[in-house]
């Protein structure tokens, strides 16, 4: 069985083959970071439009990577949530007509359970059960998961994600959008003493989160830090990085080991473009070792978005039988738990 993948939630647009044998045989993907740059941050209407310049020409690319012909393919996998309607829009549209054309299944997938089954893409992916971590532009989400569709939501941040604080923090740092791994190259530069954040909701039980207050104290320390020494020095700017980075990873890390306690798991899985953070990554690592657990994540390429994630997880699907009807339907607002366990 061979799928296309086509992912167009947000800003990149992605297409990947998955071949039930051979694994992934193509991969493409076009980002759209430097058309959105100058406003700071997505603009819907403008993804839209180039989802629509780029998602034919990719799916070419795609086939042409894998030496496959139009009829070689057995099913369609699209993202249909949740993301930006009109971006969404695009994918499930061409998707939807390209199956009906070709006589093929295809099926609605969802963007962040495609996120939480990326590291089953490398070559040790964690067996069923596992806590996963979603760590990405617009979720923070802990979930305990017994298998394929089978989520149970732990926790979830209560205002922004840890993606969304990365990115906010980095624009008050001069950073260009979206500004998370450039912060966090900044942060290596950084002095490990100078500046304590918080680690927000971490003083009581439970396994929600909040990062909202961290960007204004990072707002608030450097307008101290301004008003002290007369301007942001790059050295004050990569420990504000570096403190705030460290604030992020350790309040993730407090809750993985709470969400690894109540469920008795010993397996932890990353994911989402926070995932790619190294320091994030060291952390729990040394933590799953304390613990004498494992921790698994995707190779960077898959942490952000992807249409590999999204083949692979329609695969899943449409080979237990499932598909989408003809419809074309989007659900910008989807929560993961109302998923079908397979
Ligand atoms: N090395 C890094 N350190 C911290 N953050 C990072 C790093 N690399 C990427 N990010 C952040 O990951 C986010 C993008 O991830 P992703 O593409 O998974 O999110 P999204 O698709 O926009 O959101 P969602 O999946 O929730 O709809 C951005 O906020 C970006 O700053
Ligand atoms: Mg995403």
């Amino acid at each position: 069985m061979r799928i296309l993948g086509i992912e167009t939630s947000c800003d990149e647009t992605g297409v990947a083959i998955y071949d039930e044998e051979k694994g992934l045989i193509a991969n493409q993907l076009y980002t759209q970071i430097a058309l959105h740059a100058d406003y700071g941050g997505v603009v819907p209407e403008l993804a839209s439009r180039d989802h629509i310049r780029k998602t034919t020409p990719l799916i070419q690319a795609a086939l042409q990577q894998a030496g496959l012909q139009a009829e070689d393919i057995d099913g369609i996998a699209y993202t249909c949530g949740p993301g930006l309607v009109g971006a969404l829009l695009v994918g499930s549209t061409i998707a939807r007509s390209l199956a009906y054309a070709w006589n093929i299944p295809a099926i609605g997938v969802h963007h962040m359970e495609g996120h939480l089954l990326a590291p089953m893409l490398e070559d040790n992916p964690p067996q069923f059960p596992f806590v996963a971590l979603l760590v990405s532009g617009g979720h923070t989400q802990l979930v305990r998961v017994d298998g394929v569709g089978q989520y149970e939501l732990l926790g979830e941040s209560i205002d922004d994600a840890a993606g969304e604080a990365f990115d906010k923090t980095a624009k008050l740092l001069g950073l260009d959008y979206p500004g998370g791994a450039a912060l966090s190259r900044l942060a290596e530069q950084g002095n490990l003493e100078r500046f304590v954040f918080p680690r927000p909701m971490t003083d009581r039980p439970g396994l929600d989160f909040s990062f909202s207050g961290l960007k204004t104290f990072a707002a608030n320390t450097i307008n101290q830090a301004i008003k002290q020494e007369g301007e942001l020095t790059e050295q004050t700017k990569a420990d504000i990085a570096y403190a705030f980075q460290q604030a992020v990873v350790d309040t993730l890390a407090i809750k993985c080991r709470r969400a690894l306690k109540e469920t008795g798991f010993k397996r932890l899985v990353i994911a989402g473009g926070v995932s790619a953070n190294k320091q994030l990554r060291q952390s729990l690592a040394g933590m799953m070792q304390q613990l004498k657990g494992e921790v698994f994540y995707p190779q960077p390429q898959f942490c952000t978005d992807n249409g590999a994630m999204i083949a692979y997880t329609g695969f899943l699907r449409l080979k237990q039988g499932e598909h989408s009807p003809l419809e074309i339907e989007v659900k910008p607002r989807w929560a993961m738990t109302e998923l079908n366990a397979i």
